[in-house]
């Protein structure tokens, strides 16, 4: 049977489990060695591609590639760069393709969130245009847990667990201190457009009014009088309060109530920072004892405590791409199903990727509770399989063991490319 390689990128902001996701790829594509010869990782994504910096996944430690199940963050890096459509960019889409044909790479795997799907929507398009036969499959990833079609996102289950924990531990340490000392504290959790993030923090509220107090979605109208309202109620009935906020959280006015001013690839605001802000706002209008937190990196890389149902999920997809490849299935992505039924279960199935280009999934309405500060029943039950399971990685001197590549590059068949965009 005829072999042809792989190429496999990594795009978008990275998650705990990503690398998973990778040796799903890698693991089938070794089973079926008879089809696919070799896979190359692309450096920092697409861009890799671009400037033809292919990692020999070959060359790497069979202990490297094991650890790749339990090490966070982009093992071959990861980029934020848009692919422009083909009518405005062709030159990137003609290199691409060149890469490919002189590394004889004719299976193509995307793993990232909806812009990424997007990418590789356009490259199978353009690859059909121009008669190379590649055969495309996007890999569902995002923290952010926004991407349609699918239950939900392999990196979202970590994330979720990491939040709630980290909302509950808080809530332990204000709740000892709040009689002298600090009355409120306010973590802020990522969450451009949507508030999965925060919305799972949910899971750490008990019947002994431990977690979080109050939960601030983008879903939900930040309505500046209301939560200082909120925030003194619950202060005055229990002492002290803890409040989750998704740094994506609008005015009614459309403005975010944190933006750093600087904007992605992808036309992205940066956000950050909003947790000060509301602190501020606290101190200036209640005059409480606050403390705050930027989550930030800390949420998507924390490995440590990653959900076990996230990591399968992420094994899962990656798997499932390099099956659809070899049977041909072009354009589409593995999506998760949740089967209706307790006790929790799930099965992965192929869905088109023009379906989930560049669309965004927002929480349903029924997961927000009627005040806008809270999440419901309907909410918790979806949240609470996806942090299910410790994945402890193993530890060495008191550290996750976690690995690193050595990336060594293929060697580069043609002449320097210069990026046209980014
Ligand atoms: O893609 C997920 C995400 O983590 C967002 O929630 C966040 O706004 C963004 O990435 C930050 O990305 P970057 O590292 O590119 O600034």
């Amino acid at each position: 049977m005829t072999k042809y390689n792989a190429f496999y990128g990594q795009s978008g902001g990275v998650t705990a489990v990503i690398n998973a996701t990778a040796a799903g790829v890698i693991d089938t594509a070794r089973t079926h060695c008879d089809r696919i010869g070799s896979v190359y990782a692309g450096v920092n994504g697409i861009v890799g591609a671009l400037n033809e910096e292919l990692v020999d996944i070959g060359q790497e430690s069979s202990d490297n590639l094991a650890g790749l199940l339990h090490t966070p963050s982009g093992a071959f890096g990861s980029c934020r760069f848009k692919l422009q459509d083909l009518t405005a960019q062709r030159a990137e889409y003609v290199r691409l393709l060149e890469v490919f044909k002189a590394h004889d790479i004719r299976y193509f795997f995307y793993n990232g969130g909806g812009d990424s799907q997007d990418t590789t929507h356009k490259l199978s398009q353009c690859a059909k245009e121009m008669g190379y036969p590649l055969t495309c499959v996007g890999i569902p990833k995002t923290i952010d847990n926004d991407l349609p079609l699918t239950d939900n996102s392999p990196g979202f289950g970590s994330v979720a667990k990491y939040v709630a924990i980290s909302a509950l531990e808080a809530s332990y340490d204000v709740e000892s201190m709040h009689s002298s000392s600090t009355k409120v504290f306010i973590m802020e959790v990522m969450g451009r457009h949507t508030g999965w993030i925060a919305a799972a923090s949910c899971l750490a509220q008990d019947e002994r009014g431990l977690g979080p107090d109050l939960i601030l979605v983008p879903e939900v109208v930040f309505d500046k009088a209301s939560f200082l309202a909120r925030v003194d109620q619950v202060v005055a009935e229990k002492g002290f309060c803890v409040v989750v906020v998704a740094e994506g959280i609008k005015a009614a006015d459309g403005k975010f109530i944190s933006e750093s001013g600087s904007t992605d690839a992808f036309g992205h605001t940066q956000l950050g920072g909003v947790a000060p802000r509301l602190v501020d706002l606290i101190k200036q209008n209640l005059s409480y004892k606050c403390h705050w937190a930027v989550c930030d990196y800390l949420q998507r890389s924390a490995r440590h405590i990653a959900s076990q149902v996230d990591v399968d999920q992420a094994y899962a997809v990656g798997r499932a791409a390099a099956e659809y490849a070899l049977q041909g299935r072009d354009s589409v992505m593995p999506a998760i199903v949740r089967d209706e039924h307790p006790p929790y279960s799930w099965t992965l199935t192929p869905v088109l990727l023009s379906d989930v280009a560049n669309r965004e999934k927002a929480m349903p309405e029924e997961y927000i509770s009627e005040d806008g500060f809270g999440v419901t029943e309907a909410g918790r039950a979806y949240f609470a399989p996806l942090i299910q399971g410790e994945a402890h990685p193993p530890y060495e001197n008191g550290l996750p063991a976690y690995v690193r590549m050595s990336k060594s590059l293929v060697r580069k068949k043609l002449a320097s490319h210069t990026p046209q965009n980014n």
